[in-house]
């Protein structure tokens, strides 16, 4: 084979059919779940003012957006994720009632380093509710999350949980000042990756308080060594007890504990989740408008993708687009990164791959006319159906099905046009050789398994 010209740029990959099935899959499942929990499909231009795009996203974020200069000299930028859209359309649409939840599947495009499940161009399955404080939006979203997953025969995921007014009040108990606490959490957000001693020296290095990582480090390691979420919950909640803050970021603190207590005890009580959740003390997530609940869901991978969907609260973007200050919460999945996830489990393995469920074969040109509206007639029955193109001799159009991987063949000659009905036809099923005469219905149930 000779080396293609061209390549589709680094981080980005072509999607064959076969794959486009499974994504498909995927898209459909998510799709009816979203729907089913009665959120409303919203689309958005896949390109935004720039400004809007690195107004709450955060340092590292702006960093990975792909900008660009229009032809008028406007600042654009592909958007990386759907958050911000949604909060500038809900600035602008007072009217549309409340909580308004919505769905939104497209591309989103990053400047990461590209490794395993870490893409350029990505997809993203996202689920909001906007203009809710209420605890139920977060419950929802998880039990949204356990159907989803169980829609896909996905077992074995941990849903991770935490909440920002907690690590803001672990940043009072650390002595942080409030307008240092995004480096702190932008630091400490890297310590599974560079461990305590790579946090302590950005510490350092952001000239944040040594003493401070030391405390810090100290309450996250005793939370951490609990095995249970309500032993978890009892030693963050003891640390606040213990250190008479007057910083208001302590009691705000345990009230955001006393709630995610609540959120994880009704998430438990739901048997899709039972034995899911994780308290995760260290759980900070990269953007900065997050303000109460955050969350991410991660399931044991060969090659090591990282979560496959995140989210948590985002109370005040709409104000800050020029709406009202309304509170909001959703999440995405990465569609990919939850497709890697399935791939390797095989819980999609019952999937067809092949472009049709029937190939109608035309075993002689005065049959030809007959095969063109047997493939009609298949098709009004749902039935997915290709008709032979090649006008090469039977056999080497049963080769041809082999090779797309049509598990059934139906072929056509004069005996069936001369009969000129659809009620039986001949099929033969490749994997097996068997051959017989089957009804419309019965090769509709053949298909259907
Ligand atoms: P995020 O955690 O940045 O959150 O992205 C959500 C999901 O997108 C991640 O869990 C991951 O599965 C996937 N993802 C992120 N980056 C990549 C990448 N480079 N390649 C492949 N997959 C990736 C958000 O984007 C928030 N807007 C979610 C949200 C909605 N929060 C509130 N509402």
């Amino acid at each position: 084979m000779s080396t293609p010209k061209f390549a589709p740029p680094k981080g980005t990959r072509d999607f064959l059919p076969a794959e486009m099935r499974v994504r498909n899959h995927v898209f459909s499942t998510l799709r009816e779940v979203f729907e089913a929990f009665g959120y409303g499909e919203l689309d958005t231009p896949a390109f935004e003012n720039l400004e809007l795009l690195t107004a709450k996203g955060g340092a590292t974020i702006s960093d990975e957006i792909y900008s660009f200069t229009d032809k008028g000299g406007r600042d654009l930028a592909l958007r990386f994720e759907f958050t911000a859209s949604l909060a500038r359309v809900l600035a602008s649409h007072a009217e549309l009632p409340r909580p308004f939840k919505r769905f939104q599947i497209g591309k989103v495009w990053r400047y990461e380093r590209p490794q395993a499940g870490r893409y350029r161009e990505f997809f993203q399955a996202d689920a909001d509710i906007i203009g809710s404080h209420s605890l139920e939006c977060e419950i929802e979203l998880f039990s949204l999350i356990g159907t989803a997953l169980k829609r896909f025969g996905l077992a074995d995921y941990t849903l991770m949980v935490f909440d920002r007014r907690v690590l803001d009040g672990l940043m009072a108990l650390a002595a942080i000042d409030a307008a240092k606490t995004t480096d702190a959490f932008r630091a400490l957000d890297k310590l599974h990756k560079i461990g305590k001693d790579g946090v302590r020296a950005e510490f350092a290095e952001r000239g944040l308080p040594p003493e401070g990582f030391d405390t810090l480090i100290g309450v996250l390691d005793r939370a951490e060594a609990q095995s249970g979420n309500a032993e978890r919950l009892g030693s963050l909640l003891d640390a606040f007890a213990h250190a008479n803050l007057d910083d208001p970021r302590g009691k705000l603190a345990t009230l955001a504990l006393t709630e995610l207590g609540q959120i994880v005890a009704a998430s438990e009580a739901n048997p899709l989740l039972a034995g899911r959740l994780t308290i995760d003390p260290t759980l900070v997530r990269g953007l900065d408008y997050y303000t109460g609940a955050v969350f991410e869901a991660k399931a044991q991978t060969a090659a090591g993708i990282g979560s496959f969907a995140g989210g948590g609260r985002y109370n005040g973007l709409v104000k800050l687009f020029g709406g009202a200050d309304e509170p909001a919460v959703g999440f995405a999945f990465g569609v990919e990164r939850l497709a890697d996830v399935l791939k390797e489990r095989q819980t999609l393995s019952g999937i067809s791959s092949a472009p049709a469920d029937v190939y109608v074969a035309v075993v002689a040109p005065e049959a030809r006319s007959f095969a063109r509206s047997v493939a009609a007639s298949l098709r009004g029955h749902g039935l997915r159906v290709q008709v032979d193109l090649t006008e090469k001799g039977v056999g080497k159009q049963f080769q041809t099905a082999e090779k797309m991987g049509i598990p059934h063949v139906v072929p056509v000659g004069p005996d069936e046009a001369a009969i000129g009905t659809v009620d039986v036809l001949p099929v033969k099923t490749l994997a097996t050789g068997e051959q017989r005469h089957l009804s419309v219905a019965d090769l509709v149930a053949l298909v259907n398994g």
